[in-house]
């Protein structure tokens, strides 16, 4: 078992339900028939990254998008959302008052989300507007706190998926001359230079330095800002890692998800978001050997899913989520059975200040889907 929590924090972190208590076969067990019992209240949603054990139980799965859509017109009163804090959040924006959303674990966060608060893109809006006339589109992925995406919804701004980005920079660069993009500069870069915008046109704005590390000069001159920020697994992909594939068999097909790093999509043969990943996959002919790059639980999946295709990961150091992996079994056992006592547990409610204009931002990366 990977220990994630060390000292102090791991004596926080005791499964809420005992081994002394259950076996892990018990606990899945009695998921079982809770979920069963429970069937008309409560609708779990599962994104691709979660563990085997915890995406069995998913009604729903899918990828940032499709599980903000899924949960934009959810009736049961429950929503149970086996993923990362921010997705719970999107999910409570966008269902009504009288559902409940619980996210298993609430440790379970995302580190790119926290790469950027709404300190720090203030103090960014305020220090760049202040050095031109030109009129900047602020749009932020998904992967962020919900005052983020309040922030772009108050300054007409969007919010994207790695599915949708390409479509809502085209809309936000419609809509004014400059875009800051946060975040995750990869995607934001590597989605730009697909729509031919040149690296030169770009500037990256890291929060640690005065004025983000960017004269007026630069900024004047740059067509996209890019926030510092990156996903520490998608990170973890090299290009070595792509040419030393090619290198041993030129026939594996390399696909990797856009989060990666500019120059190991530049190495890749394609690249796209989970959903997209998962489509290629399914079209690619038996016999096709392919390494991804992306969350290792979905590289397994896909590989136990395709056994006429030999598919791998692109590193060999098999990289996991360890946000996502904090919803475990034994946490979902305690929600479910919370619920059941009509007492939830984890329950994540956004701020109706702060929902507001992130209800808008939502809207209109919906609106464009
Ligand atoms: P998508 O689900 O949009 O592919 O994003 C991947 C991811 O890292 C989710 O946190
Ligand atoms: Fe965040 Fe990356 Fe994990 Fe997605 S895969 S939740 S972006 S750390």
């Amino acid at each position: 078992m990977l220990d994630l929590f060390q000292g102090e924090a791991a004596r926080e972190h005791l499964p809420p339900i005992s081994h002394e208590e259950l076996s892990d076969e018990q606990v899945i067990e009695e998921m079982w028939r809770i979920k069963e019992e429970l069937k008309d209240k409560v609708l779990v949603l599962g994104h691709h990254y979660q563990q085997d054990d915890i995406i069995q139980f998913a009604d729903l799965k899918g990828d940032s998008l499709k599980l903000a859509q899924d949960a934009s017109s959810i009736e049961k009163p429950y929503i149970v959302f086996c993923g990362v804090h921010f997705m719970a959040e999107t999910a409570d924006i966008l269902t009504a008052d009288d559902k409940t959303v619980i996210l298993p674990d609430l440790a379970a966060g995302c580190s790119m989300a926290d790469m950027a608060d709404r300190e720090e893109i203030d103090s960014a809006w305020d220090y760049l507007t202040s050095c031109t006339q030109e009129k900047i589109v602020p749009v932020t992925y998904i992967n962020c706190a919900a005052t983020l995406k309040d922030f772009v919804g108050q300054h007409d701004g969007s919010i994207c998926t790695s599915s949708n980005a390409e479509k809502v920079i085209r809309w936000a660069l419609d809509q004014g001359e400059k875009l800051l993009f946060f975040p995750d500069q990869h995607l934001g870069r590597n989605t730009c230079y697909k729509m031919g915008i040149g690296l030169d046109e770009m500037v990256t704005y890291n929060p640690n330095l005065p004025n983000g590390g960017l004269t007026p000069e630069k900024i004047q001159k740059a067509k996209v800002i890019l926030w510092y920020g990156y996903c520490s697994v998608h990170q973890g992909f090299t290009a070595a890692q792509v040419r030393a594939i090619k290198e041993k068999d030129p026939e594996t097909h390399v696909i990797v998800h856009p989060e990666c790093s500019f120059d190991v999509v530049k190495a890749a043969d394609e690249d796209g978001s989970t959903a997209y990943i998962i489509n290629r996959v399914n079209e690619l002919p038996a016999g096709s050997k392919i390494a991804i790059g992306t969350e290792i639980n979905l590289v397994n999946r896909l590989a136990a899913a395709h056994p006429d295709k030999t598919i791998t990961s692109l590193s060999p150091y098999q990289c996991l989520c360890t946000t996502m992996y904090r919803v475990r079994p034994r946490w979902l056992l305690a929600s479910f059975r919370a619920i059941k006592e009509d007492k939830p547990i984890n329950v994540i409610k956004v701020d109706k200040k702060v929902a507001a204009g992130s209800k808008k931002a939502l809207d209109t990366m919906l609106s464009l889907s």
